[in-house]
């Protein structure tokens, strides 16, 4: 098998250094496009349904009609993940609005430009998850469509750059004293064996992780709140964590270099983790 990784673009699949998009691309002019990242795990993708019915949302927001149904996104994702040498892989798929002469008007006749790529997925390694990783928080600076998965990231770049100056893991965000995720990842909270999450609107990305994370709370009987939180609350947490496809759920151990409860991960994230590693074995034997 060649070493070099296999993508899609625009109807072909191709080693990566051959793919190539004209400079008149929207996504690179305007960063005018949507994109997913999907988690593979045993050559399975993970909750494909639900990822394929955020970027219709995301598609939808931004106005840009869907290039393939949700069975043909399932054939296309699933002939890159046979293409690719590694058994647990991410999927990186986006939509632009496709090649057109620089205006910031919709061109009337562009065609969306389709690019999905598979990296290995390396979900974070033990000792980080014994662990759990430093965080630092800022003023959460970026628009008022966070819920809409846009390529156009240059706020989140900025915030989680903050995080990598600051040797940390992820920069927590907060609006005008409300907690509303991190630069790419969603949050949850624990206070007195009880979980908080803040809910589901346009300050935020609906993460398919922060939905797996209810459920599992709820199966396994911890109370839980998705509710807003001040920031006041997080500072004053028992635990935090950080939820996403490729971190799946992380604690943060320390908020600006002081310790979240006892500095260590929780006895409530431990259990939601293990419920995680559980429940995708489960989903992926069923899907065998
Ligand atoms: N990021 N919030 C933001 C801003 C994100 O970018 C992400 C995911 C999440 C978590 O969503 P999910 O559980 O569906 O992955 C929340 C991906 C992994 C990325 O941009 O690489």
């Amino acid at each position: 098998m060649s070493t070099s990784e296999t993508v899609y673009l625009n109807g072909e699949f191709m080693p990566l250094e051959n793919a190539r998009v004209p400079v008149l691309d929207r996504g690179f002019i305007f960063g005018d496009g949507v994109y997913e990242v999907i988690p593979v795990y045993s050559r399975r993708p993970f909750r494909l349904p639900e990822h394929c019915r955020r970027l219709q949302r995301s598609l939808d927001a931004v106005r840009i009609a869907n290039p393939m149904t949700d069975a043909e996104w399932a054939r296309l994702v699933g002939e890159l993940v046979a293409r690719n040498a590694d058994e647990d892989q991410y999927i990186y798929l986006q939509v632009t609005r496709g090649v057109a002469k620089r205006d910031h008007a919709f061109p009337r006749d562009a065609k969306p430009t389709v690019f999905v790529m598979s990296s290995p997925l390396a979900t974070p390694a033990r000792e980080l998850v014994e662990n759990g990783v430093p965080c630092v928080t800022a003023v959460d600076f970026r628009w008022l469509k966070c819920d809409v998965k846009s390529v156009s990231l240059l706020g989140n770049c900025l915030l989680r750059q903050a995080a990598a100056d600051a040797g940390a893991a992820e920069t927590v965000l907060f609006r005008d004293g409300w907690l509303t995720e991190a630069s790419a990842s969603n949050v949850f909270v624990v206070k007195g064996g009880r979980l908080l999450a803040p809910p589901k609107n346009h300050l935020m990305l609906p993460g398919i992780t922060y939905d797996v994370v209810l459920e599992l709370a709820a199966a396994k009987n911890i109370p839980a709140e998705v509710r807003e939180i001040a920031e006041r609350e997080v500072r004053d947490a028992d635990e935090l964590w950080l939820t996403s496809s490729t971190r799946e759920v992380l604690a943060i151990t320390t908020l600006d270099g002081r310790p979240v409860g006892g500095g260590r991960p929780g006895a409530v994230f431990k259990t939601v983790y293990q419920a995680y590693q559980e429940f995708k074995r489960k989903v992926m034997r069923q899907a065998a």
